[in-house]
């Protein structure tokens, strides 16, 4: 490998970078609002059981391999095999991987636009700027292309920078902003009228929704989508880990941090859910559920925020501004996949790979913006249903099956010397070989719609 590869440079700066990767809209977005239709703290547990016992283990495998190989996620699944079928199938799978991440990115790009674009709004009204300001919240092709073009443009920005100059500098930088505007936000949001009921919501735990089987798949598609597993991202992060870490423990504070800050943003939106609704806007849609989708970002957040007079523009100040840190910090996580990549295997320069690749990736998030109505669910479906859960399963394969557990041992004892007697040594290995894969592959099973 290059003797000039990046490398974070301190555990504080990883953790900044791999929780930021891993919160995300999925985190605000997603997770309270699966949490709120699917049965409140009943899904909150089954969700943090399946993350520890699943997809924490998903995640130490990412981050071995990885750290293992200090290269991108190609060079890193061939590195493992034995043979030339086992290097064949690493090289696909880590092809599959680039570009997983890639169509990730050109559909979160979009709806990162989405939140620059409303984060601007209140800006343009404070300004007197009406007729800007319906144009940043009026659904449009030219909105939609603008604010894509810039959101890569900002993930460009930092990625060009390098591992420290960049990834590091500006996760270490967002991601303390970040907890401070979301616990500004619930401390408004729960003294307001109707909050106490979404609290309800959120808590009160329904156990007749555990035995739901949607439920466990619902929460095993988060915990993927939520812990970023699946697509070679926490390969990357790990491999800039250095030597004296100890692997098991970072990653444990990865996926902390991760429930914890999703934990707390459904203490932020389900109250924000039911005082809109106690001043009058509908929360439910046609079919009685929590309205989840884009309209509740974008239609019922904004009518609460409408309602609140003028401090409301302040409220949606700080609010879209936590989702576009939310969005930028996971977006770098997953522009650094195929540009590791460029960079290693083809020797392009690091700013020119940035560029390039961010244009071809914009170029397909235009596509996507051009024929919104076919093509972004399924882009969405693909990659997050399909490509994802199966990415993970194959890196658990790679370690578990593929590499010999000697130089696994090996690996993990750098900067966790005592490894051998512990715990993590006596569970894991047994989890990635079986259970991981065997849990990946029953999802499969349900989605295929084979029980
Ligand atoms: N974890 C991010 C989120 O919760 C999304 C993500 C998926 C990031 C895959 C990187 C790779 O929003």
């Amino acid at each position: 490998m290059s003797p000039s590869r990046g490398e974070f440079s301190s555990r504080f700066g990883f953790l900044m970078a791999a929780s930021g990767s891993a919160v995300g809209l999925g985190n605000i977005w997603g997770f309270p609002t699966n949490t709120a239709s699917n049965g409140g703290a009943a899904f909150l547990f089954t969700y943090l059981v399946l993350v520890f016992l699943l997809a924490y283990p998903a995640l130490m495998a990412e981050l071995i391999i990885g750290r293992h190989a200090r290269a991108n996620v190609v060079t890193a699944l061939q590195g493992l095999s034995r043979d030339r079928s086992t290097y064949l199938l690493g090289t696909v799978v880590g092809f599959v991987g680039i570009i997983t991440v890639s169509l990730i990115l050109s559909f979160y790009a979009i709806v990162s636009g989405w939140m620059m674009a409303y984060l601007i709004d209140p800006l343009a009204r404070i300004a007197g700027l009406q007729g800007m300001a319906s144009w940043l919240t009026d659904d449009g092709w030219l909105r939609d292309s603008t604010f894509v073009i810039l959101f890569m443009g900002l993930t460009v920005y930092v990625i060009s920078a390098g591992v420290k100059e960049g990834i590091e500098k500006w996760a270490s930088r967002l991601m303390p902003s970040l907890v401070l505007i979301l616990l500004a936000l619930i401390g408004y949001v729960v003294t307001l009228p109707g909050a106490g009921e979404g609290l309800r919501a959120y808590l009160v735990p329904d156990f007749g929704a555990v035995a739901n089987p949607n439920l466990l798949i619902n929460a095993l598609g988060q915990a993927f989508f939520s812990l970023s597993l699946g697509a070679g991202t926490m390969l990357i992060y790990g491999s800039y880990v250095s030597k004296q870490e100890s692997l098991p423990q970072l990653g444990s504070m990865v996926a902390l941090l991760d429930v914890g800050i999703a934990f707390l943003a459904g203490l932020l939106i389900l109250p924000a859910m039911y005082v809109a609704q106690a001043s009058g806007v509908p929360i439910y849609n046609e079919a009685g559920g929590l309205i989840a989708g884009p309209g509740l970002i974008l239609s019922v957040l904004p009518a609460l925020f409408d309602s609140m007079g003028s401090v409301g523009l302040l409220v949606a100040l700080a609010f879209f501004l936590l989702m576009t840190i939310a969005s930028l910090t996971s977006s770098i996580s997953m522009l650094e996949v195929p540009v590791a990549y460029a960079v290693e295997n083809h020797g392009v320069e690091r700013r020119k790979a940035t560029l390039v690749v961010a244009v071809l990736i914009s170029i397909v998030c235009l596509v996507i913006v051009g024929n919104f109505a076919v093509l972004f669910d399924l882009v969405v479906t693909v990659t997050t249903e399909w490509s994802q859960p199966l990415g993970g399963l194959f890196f658990c394969v790679f370690v578990a099956w593929i590499w010999n557990r000697d130089g696994l041992l090996r690996e993990i004892s750098q900067g966790y010397p005592e490894v051998e007697g512990s715990l993590f040594w006596r569970i894991w290995p047994v989890y990635v070989k079986f259970i991981c894969p065997l849990a990946i592959l029953m999802v499969y099973v349900q989605l295929l719609g084979l029980f």
